[in-house]
């Protein structure tokens, strides 16, 4: 492998013991049924064919699979509504007074919404976006805090069949300019502002500073959520609108629109091996059908009596799925909340899933690895025998942190799934089965029924036992349709390494009994706390600063985050190695990018070492950040690195 960015692969084998399903889950399983995993090994199409059918259709489809590779039609000819699957369905089922999100603020503020409710506000948002001139196909973009509007902005976009483009809110003005501008969105959905540890976060005046530049826009509608802590708040005539006062005024009834299965449901912006982020598309039927069913299977979802936590944000692709368009299609109750663990205390957490009695709870193994540094005092302080099932996403699992989950939060009574999926697949793709899979700490497991994927090497070629690069060999409903705008980008990116194989730019290794090891990426992208960065974007931030030569930007292995982001930078002649200047430079790259792809730490370099193409050699730059401890916010300027670089250069003269 050329370049595997994750930790090596004996680390994952630190715990050796086996996990079969705890007692009283075997039987009680969604997926007991193995004729289930049978048919869809025999019969994928089949097997999907069913999944689908737990949905609602208007008109049902005629072929459930048209291939022509690398495009997929998932059943042809359906028509649908996400929204009415999502909310009227529940609703005419008499489950209108279950409750769909139990919202938490920040500030500790709650609101209990039902399904009724819910689809109530759907369906005046949706006649509130048609009153703005949004019409089926119009692009909508959404920059939100975690606030109930944010699942009622999208809901709505889906009941008329306007794709939506949600923009993480942690993003900055240019992050959000550019998407908007991509996707030619016509209306922006915003909010005042967010809490974040107790601090406002100014989305609208970042919101401003984007549409200024972004001529697609016609109106910005605002939802109140900080109000006068955040200053005020300054409107556009004409251009903003306040939520509330267009909700009031907006009528009560909104049909859903009969999309099809194929048409566009959303885009979200993914990092790529490049400076420019990829805008995925996700269909409606197939997607639906995907998120739907692995939500019921993965997590064991019984909609009638679990209290389901996915602590993402809605932001990123995991909130999509499994915040919001999985567990509503399942009628099922979740908890959102809007702030961060450690506010106001490192009780937050254990406490909402204790008030809540949280049954099923899903997060990334940065947030586990940084509970478990904070120590088992915080969760024992709390009564959680509720929980029944944990997830784990968005990064490989070390054992530690697993046996830590299993033990600590799940009292080892809980099995632990970790779900191996991407933004492109849209749905998780590799995982245990509660009261399944016998689980082995840091590996995924299995391929989902349905799933076709291997590990090959090199050459291409299916290996069945050892390490190379995951590959998916069939199609699967939730996946990408392409990339907005770039067809030949989309074939590139994803079909063209291995002949008739998507691959998914991670390693793997299949060990002797057959289980999936994920090894991290093996291309330019960066995985920060379980958030996609590409190496090329803080790059091209980083040269857009006038005292930059050249910058080359690597993700040094972590052990809480699981990368951490190190630029080496080259200052043009004259301009001064600092500190200031490499505080400077942090702060530049969080202004340009979002506080996410703040690097960790600058390295100031006079050279930065390349191949004789001119390839600047990555991998060498990642043994010296890695080689070294280098602190967390401190900028070197550290002639012995340099030293390092250069020696490591003329020893390892490999092609990176
Ligand atoms: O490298 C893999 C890692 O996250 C990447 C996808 O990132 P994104 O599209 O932002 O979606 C994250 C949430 C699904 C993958 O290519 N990744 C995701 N889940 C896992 C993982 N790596 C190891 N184990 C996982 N469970």
């Amino acid at each position: 492998m050329s370049d595997d960015g994750g930790a090596a692969i004996e680390d994952y084998y630190l715990e050796e013991r086996l996990f079969p399903p705890p007692e009283g889950f075997v039987d009680d399983a969604v997926v007991a049924d193995r004729s289930i995993i049978e048919r869809a090994q025999h019969d994928f199409e089949g097997f999907w064919a069913d999944q689908a059918r737990a949905l609602d259709w208007f008109d049902d489809w005629h072929t459930v699979l048209e291939w022509d590779l690398p495009f997929a039609r998932w059943f042809v000819g359906g028509t649908l509504n996400v929204s009415h699957n999502c909310l009227d369905r529940h609703v005419a089922a008499g489950l209108g007074e279950r409750v769909a999100i139990h919202w938490e603020g920040e500030p500790g503020d709650t609101r209990t919404i039902t399904y009724a409710e819910l689809l109530a506000d759907v369906e005046r948002f949706a006649n509130v976006l048609k009153g703005l001139g949004v019409r089926r196909g119009d692009r909508v973009a959404i920059y939100m805090p975690m606030i109930p509007e944010l699942p009622v902005a999208m809901l709505a976009c889906t009941r008329i069949g306007a794709p939506h483009s949600v923009v993480f809110g942690g993003f900055s003005p240019d992050a959000l300019r550019d998407r908007i501008d991509d996707a030619q969105a016509k209306v922006l959905v915003t909010a005042d502002g967010g809490w974040r540890r107790g601090a406002v976060v100014a989305l609208k005046e970042n919101a401003d500073t984007a549409v200024a530049e972004a001529a697609s826009i016609e109106h910005v509608v605002v939802a109140r959520r900080t109000g006068d802590a955040g200053g005020t708040t300054p409107m556009t005539d004409g251009r903003d609108h306040w939520w509330d006062e267009l909700m009031s005024k907006a009528p009560e009834s909104c049909p859903p629109e009969h999309m099809d299965a194929e048409d566009l449901l959303y885009l979200l912006y993914t990092s790529g091996t490049t400076a420019k982020p990829k805008g995925i598309m996700h269909s409606t039927g197939g997607y639906l059908t995907q998120v739907a069913f692995t939500h019921r299977a993965v997590f064991d979802l019984h909609p009638e009596r679990d209290v389901y936590w996915c602590a993402a944000d809605i932001g990123w692709v995991t909130g999509h799925s499994y915040i919001v368009y999985g567990p509503l299609a399942n009628g099922a109750t979740s908890v959102m909340y809007e702030g961060t663990p450690d506010f106001p205390d490192k009780d937050r957490w254990w406490d909402i899933i204790e008030r809540y009695g949280v049954t099923i709870l899903y997060c990334a193994p940065t947030a586990i690895r940084t509970f478990m540094k904070w120590g088992t005092e915080f969760p024992e302080r709390h009564d959680m025998s509720s929980l029944r099932v944990l997830g784990s996403v968005g990064e490989p699992i070390n054992p530690e942190a697993w046996v830590w989950y299993w033990t600590h939060i799940g009292g080892g009574h809980c099995p632990v799934v970790d779900t191996w999926w991407q933004t492109e697949t849209g749905a998780i793709m590799i995982s245990p089965l509660p009261g399944i899979t016998t689980c082995k700490p840091g590996s995924a497991t299995f391929p989902l029924p349905g799933i076709a994927a291997e590990v090959v090497d090199d050459s291409g070629k299916s290996i069945d036992r050892g390490g190379g690069y995951l590959t998916l060999t069939r199609p699967w409903p939730a996946m990408l349709r392409g990339l907005y705008g770039d067809p030949e980008r989309y074939k590139e990116t994803y079909w063209s390494r291995f002949d008739g194989r998507y691959f998914a730019g991670d390693g793997a290794k299949i060990d002797d009994d057959g289980y999936f090891w994920l090894l991290g990426r093996v291309d330019d992208v960066m995985n920060i706390s379980g958030h996609r960065i590409s190496t090329a974007e803080v790059e091209s931030s980083l040269v857009n600063h006038p005292s930059v030569a050249e910058a080359a930007v690597v993700g040094a292995k972590d052990d809480t985050t699981g990368q951490a982001i190190i630029a080496f930078v080259t200052l043009k002649a004259g301009q001064n190695e600092t500190a200031e200047r490499g505080e400077e430079l942090r702060g530049h790259v969080a202004r340009h990018i979002g506080s996410i792809a703040r690097p960790r730490t600058v390295i100031f370099t006079d050279e930065l070492p390349k191949t004789r193409s001119g390839k600047i050699m990555r991998r060498l730059l990642r043994d010296v950040a890695e080689g070294r401890d280098l602190g967390d916010t401190t900028t070197l300027a550290d002639p012995r690195v340099v030293d390092e670089i250069r020696r490591l250069s003329t020893a390892q003269p490999t092609e990176d």
